[in-house]
């Protein structure tokens, strides 16, 4: 461990990333100081994360640009209703009124995640509160994995990325916190602004390339790819991703095959697949050579990479 404190069970963390999509959220309410903690106290890697930037500057931890009518209750105990504010029009204050600690019992949401526990009186987290988090916790290894949630074809839900990089840099610098993270995103014109603002920050291009709602396509630039085009690069995600200076691709787990790993290794590119939660497309995962995997349930991931032979982090009981 170089010396440093390894913490409780002093066990060598692996190269392979274990990483708690939204903190774990198939165990806690996700994005939640809650679910961090748990995921901290079991032992990840990584804490993968989504952020906003509220009305007033403060950058807040949230899947949605919005107030999820799925999770944000108000005062009065009812759930916000349809379409929820974006955050970037509301005040940290007004943020901090919701209780986002239990899903919309009834709701498609709920059912998709029926053994999470429940913590009533939970609120939206900054990405302040959730480094603090991390200190106390102990572990000087886990890294955050913090996702600009930013939606090219809808500007008015969030700052413009010039503006959202600038703040999330000016807080990670503020806290000397640049050397624990990677900035990740499916627009990649934050992560253009990352790596020539913060060239020790490891970028993290995002892709979906199956599905309703692609981002990337072989033949054209899209309005995700800032301007770049993988027609321009053999048609190939993981060479346009070289071209663009990043140093992970982070494919949706259907998209990926050997091949790609292969190639993408050849590169000089790391693979981290989202967001894989049944044990054999872990262990099939792991098998294919992946250097990471983001899950909900990361004790699920961590019992697959055990039985490969993968080496554990230990873990730092803390609370919320
Ligand atoms: O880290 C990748 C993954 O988080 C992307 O999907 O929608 O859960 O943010 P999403
Ligand atoms: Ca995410």
């Amino acid at each position: 461990m170089g010396g440093e404190q390894a913490g409780i069970t002093d066990v060598k963390v692996s190269a392979f990333d274990i990483e708690a999509h939204r903190g774990g959220r198939a165990l806690f309410p996700e994005n939640t100081l809650a679910s961090f903690a748990n995921a901290l106290s079991m032992g990840v890697t990584t804490l993968e994360l989504d952020i906003g930037v509220t009305r007033d500057g403060a950058i807040v931890v949230s899947h949605e640009r919005w107030l999820n009518p799925d999770l944000a209750r108000g005062a009065d105990g009812k759930y916000v209703a349809e379409p929820g504010t974006p955050l970037v029009k509301l005040s940290l204050d007004e943020v901090k009124q919701f209780d986002v600690g239990q899903i919309r019992p009834g709701s498609i949401y709920a059912a998709q995640f029926p053994d999470q526990h429940a913590v009533p009186g939970t609120k939206i987290p900054t990405l302040k509160e959730l480094i603090d988090l991390v200190r106390r916790s102990g572990d000087s290894h886990v890294r955050l994995n913090i996702e600009t949630k930013i939606d090219p074809n809808h500007p008015d839900e969030s700052l413009p990325p010039e503006r959202f990089v600038a703040v999330l840099l000016e807080l990670l610098r503020a806290e000397k916190f640049e050397n624990r993270v990677m900035v990740q995103s499916f627009d990649w014109r934050t992560l253009q602004l990352v790596q020539k603002l913060a060239p020790e920050i490891p970028t993290v291009y995002l892709t979906v390339q199956s599905g309703r709602d692609p981002t990337v396509f072989r033949d054209k630039a899209s309005e995700w790819t800032a301007g770049f085009n993988p027609a321009e690069h053999e048609r190939s995600t993981p060479r346009t991703i070289k071209a663009a200076g990043g140093a992970v691709w982070s494919p949706y787990l259907r998209d990926l095959t050997p091949e790609l790993v292969s190639e993408s290794h050849a590169l000089g590119l790391k693979v981290v697949v989202w967001t894989v939660n049944q044990p054999a497309d872990m262990a099939r995962l792991i098998e294919m050579g992946v250097d990471g995997i983001i899950s909900d349930r990361p004790d699920l991931l961590r019992q697959a990479a055990r039985e490969k032979g993968i080496a554990l982090p230990a873990g730092f009981p803390v609370t919320p």
